[in-house]
């Protein structure tokens, strides 16, 4: 594969490091796929152009260091289009789910899930708090996320997990890099009220909801009512430094 600087004009192969591959893997980019020379493959948000190659992010963020845009290329809309999802389409969100890693590979994540027009959807949308009904709604689908609080052990007995809210965590950003793979979003929200979705789901006791995840299509902020709309852009970070400590806090 041949080598060449990011800034070339030739846009369907190109550095390990202006990719944010490891290091010494080129690539070759075929849609918004980049298929590296390991034999790895890594899903892009987009296809790549000279100007995603750099610290600069098409969606105005700026990343402090080089990094894979898929990254800073996620965020969190709440305007939707219309445009439903169809089974498969959900399904292809939950697989990316299925392959987050978990403590003991005990896989301890729930999604129960509906789609828009569907008893279901209605029944989690009507358990958000604030304004999240009111662009939530909106979704083409939406997700109740929890997590089984415990594990079978050697002698037979439940015992906590305590990894469980962690790997979900894996869970929910595996869905939504996928969304965003797939060119659609998924923003969560803590804003619910926990018992009337835990009954709305019909949730078994010792399992924790951590959120709901709404899906679909982006749409222009027009979509959405005033208040929301001036809040519909990405956010900022802290930098690296602030959370990143090198041996010691
Ligand atoms: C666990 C969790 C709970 C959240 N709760 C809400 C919520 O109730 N309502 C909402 O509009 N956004 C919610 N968000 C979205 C966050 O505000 C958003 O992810 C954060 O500001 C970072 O922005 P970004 O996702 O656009 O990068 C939640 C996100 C997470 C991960």
């Amino acid at each position: 594969m041949a080598a060449f600087p990011c800034d070339s004009d030739d846009h369907d192969t190109g550095h390990a490091a202006c990719l944010g591959l490891p290091q010494g893997a080129e690539g070759v980019i075929k849609g918004n796929v980049v298929a590296t020379a390991h034999g790895a493959a890594y899903l892009l948000g987009s296809r790549l152009e000279g100007r995603e190659m750099s610290l600069d992010q098409p969606n105005g963020r700026q990343a402090g260091h080089p990094v894979a845009p898929q990254f800073p290329g996620r965020w969190s809309p709440r305007a939707f289009t219309e445009r439903e999802l169809s089974e498969a389409e959900v399904m292809s969100l939950l697989e990316a789910a299925r392959w987050a890693p978990s403590g003991g590979n005990h896989q301890p994540w729930r999604f129960v899930w509906a789609l828009r027009g569907e008893t279901g959807f209605a029944a989690i949308r009507d358990t958000l708090k604030g304004n999240n009904p009111v662009w939530a709604g909106k979704a083409a689908v939406l997700f109740a996320v929890a997590a089984k609080d415990t594990v079978l052990n050697r002698e037979g007995t439940e015992v906590p997990n305590r990894t469980a809210g962690f790997d979900t965590g894996a869970a929910w950003i595996s869905l939504a890099l996928q969304a965003q793979a797939m060119g659609l979003f998924a923003h969560a929200m803590g804003g619910f009220d926990k018992d009337a979705l835990a009954k709305a789901i019909g949730l078994p006791s010792g399992h924790t909801l951590y959120c709901v995840v709404a899906a679909g299509e982006q749409g222009p902020a027009e979509n959405l009512p005033e208040g929301l709309r001036e809040r519909e852009s990405p956010s900022g970070r802290k930098p690296v430094s602030a959370f990143a400590l090198r041996g010691t806090f």
